[in-house]
Order: C-alpha cells, then structure tokens, then sequence
C-alpha cells in the first residue's frame, strides 16, 4: 500500500467526468482501494475519490468506524469502498453543513445538501451496495461523488460569508491537511 500524493484544486484533473469501473476484484482495482484507504487515513480524512489521487475511475471511500478528529463533533459511519454509485435523493428537504476538502486544504464553508439520500453501487469485488443515509453520513457520500463528476464544494457554495480558512473559522480543531 502507498500513500498517494493528493492533487488540489486547481489540477484539471480534478474536474473530469470519471469513468465507471467493468473489472472487479482485479489487482488493479485492489491495489488503487488499498492506496485510497491508506491516503485516507494517513491524513484524516472523512473520504476520498479516487480522481484526488489523479486516477480518472468512479471509485469512492469514505467513513471511519470512529469519529474522526477532522470533524470531532460528527457522529462516526461505517468505513466503505463504493464503486459506480449512483444517488437519489430522498424528499427535497436540504441541510447545510460544514465541509473540508483534502483537495482545498486548510479551508472550509458552509455548504447545502440534500439531507436523506439512498446510495447504491458496488463494492470492490463487484457485491451490492444499496443504503439509505442522512445527515453527516449523506453529506460526506454526496461531496466523495461530487468529485466523480468534476465538483468541488466550493462550487456547491450560496453563502460565501460562511466560506474560510479552518484555522480562524475553527481554532484549535485538529486539522491535519497542510493548516
Ligand atoms: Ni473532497
């Protein structure tokens, strides 16, 4: 397993529709989890998709199984590799939240959401993933898929007085991503 280099906003990469995954259980495939669940956590992170690391597949991770001391007051949700998904939002009722991105590191903002969302897709070896979600959990599962289809939260961002840096916004949070 390695620890990938993250690119941040900024990189063209980061804006490109990702492609979906036909192989499962592959080497490949295997390999390219381990490295985002590696990278994940070695810098914290609530998830990560893999066009942050530069490769252009729709693969997402996220989730920690214990709260994460990036968003200590967050409830904590199972660790998962979803591949392909796809997200239907449940009711129009929206949340607004704070988010961070690895890719826009040391900043956060205020940003809407649909509050209950079903995800579905596919695990790493191709098993289905079919779940409901709300609050922080869909949060965090629709930024990871916004980055598969070229979007960063601060494109998702109405209110830009609630748009800055972590370390003024939030002093004393464990930030670990380059503040
Ligand atoms: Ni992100």
């Amino acid at each position: 397993m390695t620890v990938r280099e993250i690119l941040k906003m900024g990189d063209e990469r980061l804006l490109r529709m990702a492609q979906p995954v036909t192989q499962f259980d592959t080497p490949e495939l295997n390999t390219l989890v381990d490295d985002m669940l590696e990278t994940m956590a070695a810098v914290n992170g609530a998830g990560l998709a893999a066009p942050q690391i530069g490769v252009n597949l729709q693969v997402v991770i996220f989730g920690s199984g214990a709260v994460n001391p990036r968003y200590p007051h967050e409830p904590a949700f199972p660790q998962t590799v979803l591949i392909n998904p796809v997200i239907t939002p449940l009711g129009d009722e929206e949340q607004e939240g704070w988010e961070g991105c690895l890719s826009v590191p040391g900043m956060r903002a205020i940003v809407p959401r649909w509050q209950r969302i079903r995800y579905t897709g596919v695990d790493a070896k191709g098993q289905v993933i079919d779940r409901m979600a709300d609050g922080f959990h869909a949060r965090v599962v629709q930024h990871e898929c916004d980055h598969l289809i070229g979007k960063l939260y601060p494109m998702r961002v109405r209110d830009f007085s609630k748009f800055g840096f972590t370390s003024v916004l939030f002093p004393g949070l464990d930030d670990n991503t380059d503040d």
